[in-house]
């Protein structure tokens, strides 16, 4: 059941990459704030636990910076959102206030991103991210890219390849200082060199920015995992409505409306380009995600144990689900086994 979770924890991960979420504020950026204002009375400012109060009301709120590092993203939910938390690894006092009612869906996620940033960064947040995120915009995006990924504007021009900020394995490896002083002095032929265009405050805003730029991408870069795909649009024709999702024949041409297959295309191409690790792609029978896999991926194989279990019959759906967990739970490749489903 472990391996299910973990699953999820990925699949829900993938819905979050979709370009049109990614244009939003960075998840642990927006996380960030919500913690500050909600979170840290009684967590701290640094996850540790001993925030104002929780001193005051005598209760001991856990060092999220240590348990938040073994929960999957499914756990921390029910934890935060308090729906479900009864069923999750261990037992929550009602001194953690429930916020199901406080948040949106995407808030709470953006709570785990920032959750991940706190247990798993190295380095401090020297300066303040606001101040970091309008001045990013303003002198930085136009080559290190509005998201932070390295793909500016100005990147084809003048033919450069700066990091990707959102990429921890990148990021991490610079301290503060170094970063600073990239920002400072400049680097290479076209970095320039920001020393007299920012003050101190503003070059130490930009490194928290940078930091919280951070996506758990890095993770998925070294294998080992299952990752479960969900092609999440069709176009809905009147006359075949939801059947072309079924049709076995994969002749209807609508199959993959063109904003699935920009999706797939577009998490295919930030595979590659991170030399994401794919070892096999499984999909089930269906030709939406028969399709989808082949857009993204350019391989696929199809299996009878990824049908939807709504259009069998019980005894055969036991059967798919016990063959489903033999091959992902003894899954121990090297790459990242994607299902599509
Ligand atoms: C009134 C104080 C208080 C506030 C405010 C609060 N918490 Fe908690 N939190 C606690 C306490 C106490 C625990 C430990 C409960 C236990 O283990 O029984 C806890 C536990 C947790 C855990 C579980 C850690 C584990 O053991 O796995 C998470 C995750 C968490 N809080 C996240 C948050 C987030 C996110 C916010 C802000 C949206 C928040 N908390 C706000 C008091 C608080
Ligand atoms: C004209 C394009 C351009 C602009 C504008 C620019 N950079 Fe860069 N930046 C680069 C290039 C290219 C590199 C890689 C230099 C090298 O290592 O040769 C780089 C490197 C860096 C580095 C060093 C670590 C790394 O990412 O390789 C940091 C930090 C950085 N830039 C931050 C910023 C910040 C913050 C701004 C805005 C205040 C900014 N840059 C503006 C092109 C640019």
């Amino acid at each position: 059941m472990k391996i299910i979770i973990q699953t999820l924890v990925v699949m829900s991960l993938l819905i979050m990459m979709t370009p049109q979420v990614l244009a939003d504020l960075p998840p642990a950026f927006e996380g960030r704030k919500l913690y500050i204002s909600h979170c840290q009375l009684c967590h701290a400012a640094d996850g540790k636990g001993d925030g104002p109060l929780a001193k005051a009301m005598r209760i001991d709120a856990e060092d999220l910076t240590t348990v938040v590092r073994s929960g999957s993203d499914n756990n921390l939910i029910k934890i935060i959102t308090g729906k479900g938390r009864h069923a999750s690894t261990h037992r929550i006092s009602a001194s953690m206030p429930k916020w199901e009612e406080v948040f949106s869906e995407h808030q709470i996620k953006a709570l785990v991103a920032y959750l991940r940033f706190l247990s798993s960064s190295k380095h401090d947040l020297i300066g303040d991210p606001e101040i970091g995120l309008q001045l990013y915009q303003k002198y930085c995006a136009i080559c290190h890219g509005i998201e932070g990924d390295g793909k500016g504007i100005m990147t084809e021009l003048l033919r450069i390849k700066p990091i990707d900020h959102t990429n921890p394995h990148k990021t991490e490896k610079l301290d503060n200082k170094e970063l600073a002083t990239s920002i400072l002095d400049g680097r290479g032929k076209f970095m320039p060199a920001f020393r007299g265009v920012l003050n101190q405050s503003e070059v130490d805003g930009l490194v928290s920015y940078i930091r919280l730029l951070y996506q758990i991408w890095g993770k998925l870069e070294d294998g080992g995992l299952v990752i479960l795909m969900r092609p999440h649009t069709v176009d809905m024709n009147e006359e075949n409505g939801d059947s072309l999702l079924r049709d076995p024949s994969c002749k209807s041409k609508e199959n993959l409306s063109e904003k699935g297959k920009m999706n797939a295309a577009s998490i295919g191409e930030q595979f590659k380009s991170r030399g994401i690790p794919i070892e096999s792609v499984l999909a089930s029978q269906d030709c939406l995600a028969k399709e989808t896999a082949k857009t993204a991926f350019g391989q696929v194989e199809p299996v009878e144990f990824l049908s939807l279990m709504e259009t069998i019959p019980e005894q055969q759906a036991d059967s798919y689900t016990a063959q489903l967990e033999r091959r992902i739970g003894s899954y121990s490749g090297k790459g990242n086994l994607v299902l599509v489903k």
